[in-house]
């Protein structure tokens, strides 16, 4: 049973975590495009690949690490706002391109239509490029300060490698090539550091660059991380075997459907969840060795590796 105290921080965690996808949502909303010019389906693709349903992670996570390495609250919305609203976008862009026909061939996100299936295929494809790059103008316009500049640029290098040929593009590229075939323990953490881990570890980097964190505490946020996206990930399998479609907002048995080797298919749903937690314990146990105020962080670590949509 859960006491008292629990249960009231346990609110207090879920009103600041309503908070913060609220702060986030009015970031996106104050950078994305505005549509009235000739490439307008272009421009609503985009806005609709983004808007609406996603749980805004990555942002959010940015964000707490930006505060947890004392980021000053002032330059949230000039310095980190940009930052999170590219993050977003680049997620949302890796979706896109995900559920198209020539890799999960997916027709629904977020609960609604996939933006190929809404908008056509070749409106699929821009919308993915479009994104990402728009993604990069607007981490850009964090910059300026030459204060803040050399920040700036470390936290764009980051953001590009890890959305790249070296991160979530790399983990895709090895997804696709050996989905339908029998894959080892290697192999499937490979991708899934990749394809999933890259993000979150930018996530997490980023917001510790843009605070002044050093390289030390940048590498500890990195492994943090990754064992949070491996855990992320695996969970992801677990709820396209057992998992809700109404509350997911995407198909279950999505992997089965693409002959896709995940975690729970390699080692079975109880082990999965086991490692689940054995990551998640993982790295809040190195996010307490950072010392600062974790304890939200914490939670939300916890409360994405049981999450159930
Ligand atoms: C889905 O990510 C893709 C994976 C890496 C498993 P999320 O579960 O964060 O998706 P949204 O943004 O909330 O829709
Ligand atoms: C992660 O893998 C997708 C990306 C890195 C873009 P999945 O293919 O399992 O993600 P979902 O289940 O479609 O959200
Ligand atoms: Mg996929
Ligand atoms: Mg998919
Ligand atoms: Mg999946």
């Amino acid at each position: 049973m859960i006491g008292t105290e629990d249960g009231m921080k346990e609110q207090e965690y879920e009103r600041r975590l309503t908070e913060r996808k609220e702060q986030i949502e009015a970031f996106l909303q104050s950078y994305l495009p505005q549509t009235a010019y000739p490439q307008k389906t272009l421009l609503e693709a985009m806005r609709y690949s983004v808007e609406n349903g996603g749980k805004r992670l990555r942002p959010i996570l940015m964000l707490e690490s930006y505060l947890l390495f004392d980021g000053a609250e002032d330059k949230l919305p000039t310095l980190v706002a940009p930052f999170c609203a590219a993050i977003e976008m680049i997620h949302s862009y890796s979706l896109v391109h995900d559920d198209l026909p020539a890799m999960d061939n997916d027709q629904y996100r977020r609960g609604k239509l996939t933006t190929h299936a809404a908008f056509g295929e070749a409106m699929g494809i821009l919308a993915g490029d479009g994104l990402l790059n728009f993604a990069f103008e607007t981490a850009l316009l964090a910059a300026g300060e030459p204060e803040d500049d050399a920040r700036v640029l470390r936290a764009l290098g980051v953001l590009a490698r890890k959305a790249g040929a070296f991160g979530m593009i790399g983990g895709q590229t090895v997804d696709v090539e050996l989905t339908g075939k029998a894959l080892t323990a290697e192999q499937l953490e490979f991708i899934y550091r990749l394809k999933t881990g890259a993000l979150l570890e930018a996530s997490l980097m980023v917001g510790a660059i843009l605070a002044g964190a050093d390289s030390a505490q940048v590498e500890a946020v990195e492994q943090i991380a990754a064992d949070v996206g491996m855990a992320f990930q695996i969970r992801d399998d677990i709820l396209d075997e057992v998992g809700n479609e109404e509350l997911l907002g995407k198909p279950v048995h999505s992997d089965e459907k693409n002959q896709k080797t995940t975690y729970a298919v390699l080692f079975g749903l109880e082990a999965a969840r086991q490692e689940v937690r054995r990551l998640s314990e993982r790295a809040k146990e190195t996010l307490r060795g950072l010392g600062g105020e974790s304890a939200f962080l914490e939670w939300l670590f916890d409360w994405l590796v049981s999450r159930e949509y």
